[in-house]
């Protein structure tokens, strides 16, 4: 008989050290509860609420998918969440899901530890459904990480419900059910979503319908900018219910003694900067707008001795993909191309000006790492396959090179914070999984360490 879940149990929470929302999938609307306590005898419960998760297709015949949403079966799915609030900083929570007769099995997590306490996390982003992601995913749950960060783009089409779960239907053949976002992010023997609470930011592929970077006229208008799966799934994270292109999806957190900003920028398009519309940067990071008001804000006011952002589009790349400014170029009278407003570099300085040790990104599927006005600038996204430009050794068009890059194999990072401060470890993800790179992030003082690369 198939499974009312559609996945396990999975943590979000903005307040880790007191709280933390266990969420789930179901295929029906039914009363649902979650069991806890600290020990496996668990003891206490709490029902969840239920919520409606729509913008979701199933295909509309067995021939498979259509290309677009409007060509396939809507299905809704039913998310429950149930909030243990009430915690100590570092406290141990077991606990299971059950609905009507079913049963999760017993998983645990622990709360954020009080500042100065160890912790470990890793960096994920861009798997995507992609060959390998399941195998990559199983190598990074084995490193044990306390959270994850998870810098955008989960699925290739957010509206493909097959790319989300495992819908035990007979047309979704084995291994594409291992590489959806849901199986791959859950699995079973290593420490993953169900134990991990994991921070993500949207990327381009967490826009409801990818048209909107593939065909000018749907992109020019606004109303087709809408990110409602993406910010429903995660829902505790992303409480404003405004999920068009003037709703909020940037938020902070404080796991022990790093701050963590999740930014949303996001600005592909399959057309050249200054073609017509141009890129669309979404959500705004120029000046003055709602992202950077509230951004300069939550910098200035956080307390903890490390902050670290994640963001999905890069500031500083060497990936195929694009190479420009974080801005909007201008095409002048004798076909020069201009950057009028960098606002990536204006980031930048926002970044040295408030003391963030790091910022991590997704979308190039490279592994890069640069080091600049006393920050660390990462891609740590070789988890599946690359898209790098092979020998080209251009620097990133600011004229910044960066100082490690190594794309020859599938890799993965992650972070401790230990005694002496934040400390870095990439492995490879493939063959003998070794150390490839292995560098200090921040010293104990909260300060960044690295050397300070000038332009070439
Ligand atoms: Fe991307």
């Amino acid at each position: 008989m198939r499974s009312v879940f559609l996945t396990q149990p999975y943590l979000l929470s903005l307040n880790p050290s007191s709280e933390m929302n266990v969420v789930w999938i179901l295929r029906e609307p039914l009363q649902s509860v979650v069991e806890y306590g600290s020990t496996e005898k668990l003891g206490n419960s709490i029902a969840a609420q239920c919520f409606e998760i729509q913008g979701l297709c199933l295909p509309a015949s067995e021939e498979g998918y259509g290309n677009f949403p409007e060509d396939n079966t809507p299905v809704t799915v039913w998310q429950c969440i149930a909030k243990i609030d009430g915690l100590a900083p570092g406290e141990q929570v077991y606990y299971r899901c059950k609905v009507e007769d079913e049963y999760t099995p017993v998983y645990h997590f622990h709360t954020a530890p009080e500042p100065g306490d160890p912790y470990r996390f890793v960096q994920v982003s861009d798997l995507q459904c992609l060959p390998a992601c399941d195998e990559a995913m199983h190598a990074i749950g084995s490193q044990n990480p306390d959270f994850i960060l998870y810098s955008g783009d989960m699925v290739r089409s957010s509206w493909r419900a097959d790319q989300w779960f495992d819908l035990q239907e007979p047309w979704q053949d084995a291994d594409q059910v291992k590489r959806a976002f849901f199986p791959c992010m859950q699995q079973e023997d290593v420490r993953l979503m169900q134990y991990a609470p994991t921070f993500f930011c949207p990327g381009n592929h967490e826009l409801n319908d990818m048209r909107y970077g593939e065909d000018k006229s749907f992109s020019v208008i606004d109303k087709n900018w809408n990110w409602s799966i993406f910010m429903q799934l995660f829902r505790p994270l992303y409480p404003d219910t405004d999920t068009t292109s003037t709703g909020r999806r940037w938020y902070s957190a404080d796991y022990g003694d790093m701050h963590i900003v999740s930014l949303s920028i996001n600005r592909w398009a399959r057309w050249g900067a200054h073609d017509y519309p141009g890129w669309r940067l979404f959500d705004s990071i120029a000046p003055g707008s709602p992202q950077i008001q509230w951004l300069e804000q939550d910098l200035q006011e956080a307390k903890t001795k490390f902050k670290w952002v994640i963001q999905h589009f890069h500031i500083l790349n060497r990936g195929k993909d694009v190479q420009d400014y974080l801005c909007q170029p201008q095409i002048g009278p004798d076909g020069e191309i201009t950057y009028p407003d960098d606002h990536g570099g204006q980031l930048m300085d926002l970044f040295e000006k408030y003391g963030v040790n790091a910022v991590s990104f997704g979308h190039s599927h490279v592994y890069e790492r640069y080091f600049t006005k006393g920050c660390h600038y990462i891609e740590a996204a070789r988890i599946t396959d690359v898209c790098y430009r092979g020998a080209d050794t251009r620097p990133h068009i600011s004229g910044i090179l960066p100082l490690v890059e190594d794309n020859s194999k599938r890799s993965f990072l992650v972070l401790e914070r230990k005694e002496g401060g934040i400390f870095a470890t990439a492995f490879y993800g493939e063959g003998e999984r070794q150390v490839f790179d292995q560098y200090q992030i921040a010293d104990e003082n909260g300060r960044s360490v690295g050397p300070q690369v000038d332009k070439v």
